[in-house]
């Protein structure tokens, strides 16, 4: 086991990861690691600086160098900067997370970032969000939670918080995304999405994100990571 308790939460694109792994965080008191944001922000800062969308050096270069702070906005929602620039909003945009499935692909973008996520790992503890933190990021850690939910609820999820959010949606378009997103993040020969062979799978179809933040909780408690 890792010196400081780390807790794993991995799963496909709208399973529900961010929001239970901000929550569990939340409650436990415990450090977050979004690394999606990680791979949104190198696509976002690769296209503002107008890199060639097949330059893997230069993805690789930014993944490294880039200057990211993540902090919280007075809700306690997520707040991500690049020096004075505030991502926050830009890097949820549907063409940041097809822009970072791609560069997610690519070993020399991985290995760039695999040290700054193990950086995140503090006292009193970790809640890891992501593809490969069971699997590759925090092969050790105490708990491994992989959340699954069905394609059409995933896609359902998704158009609900961009339509909270006030940007257009569009069901079927979202549908075709998530499903193109699942087979590149599977089918990928680095650090593929799928389950640690120790993780416990949650299926949160028909479940709320309160019952599944409680399920996350309560497997934490047994093994003794919170009260
Ligand atoms: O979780 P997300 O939607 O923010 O992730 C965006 C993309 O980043 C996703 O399509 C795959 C990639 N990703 C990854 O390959 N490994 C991670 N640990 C996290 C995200």
């Amino acid at each position: 086991m890792d010196a400081v308790p780390i807790v794993t939460i991995d799963g496909p694109s709208g399973s529900g990861k961010g929001t239970v792994s901000r929550e569990v965080a939340r409650l436990a008191g415990w450090h977050l690691l979004d690394s999606g944001a990680l791979y949104r922000l190198v696509a976002l800062l690769g296209a503002r600086a107008g890199l060639d969308p097949q330059d893997v050096d230069g993805h690789a270069a930014l993944a490294r160098s880039m200057e990211v702070e993540f902090g919280s906005d007075a809700s306690g929602g997520e707040r991500v900067r690049v020096g004075a620039d505030d991502v926050t909003r830009a890097i949820r945009s549907e063409e940041a997370g097809q822009g970072a499935s791609r560069v997610a692909a690519w070993p020399a973008v991985r290995d760039a970032l695999l040290e700054r996520q193990r950086a995140f790992a503090r006292p009193p503890g970790l809640v890891a969000d992501g593809r490969d933190m069971g699997t590759v990021i925090f092969p050790a850690a105490a708990l491994k939670i992989y959340l699954v939910a069905t394609a059409e609820e995933r896609a359902l999820r998704r158009y609900k918080q961009l339509k909270q959010k006030g940007s257009g949606a569009n069901l079927a378009a979202l549908s075709r995304e998530i499903a193109e997103r699942d087979q590149r993040d599977s089918t990928r020969a680095v650090a593929p999405l799928m389950p640690a062979s120790d993780a416990r799978i949650i299926d949160s179809t028909g479940m709320s994100a309160a019952q599944v933040v409680e399920a996350v909780l309560s497997q934490g408690r047994s093994l003794g990571l919170w009260s």
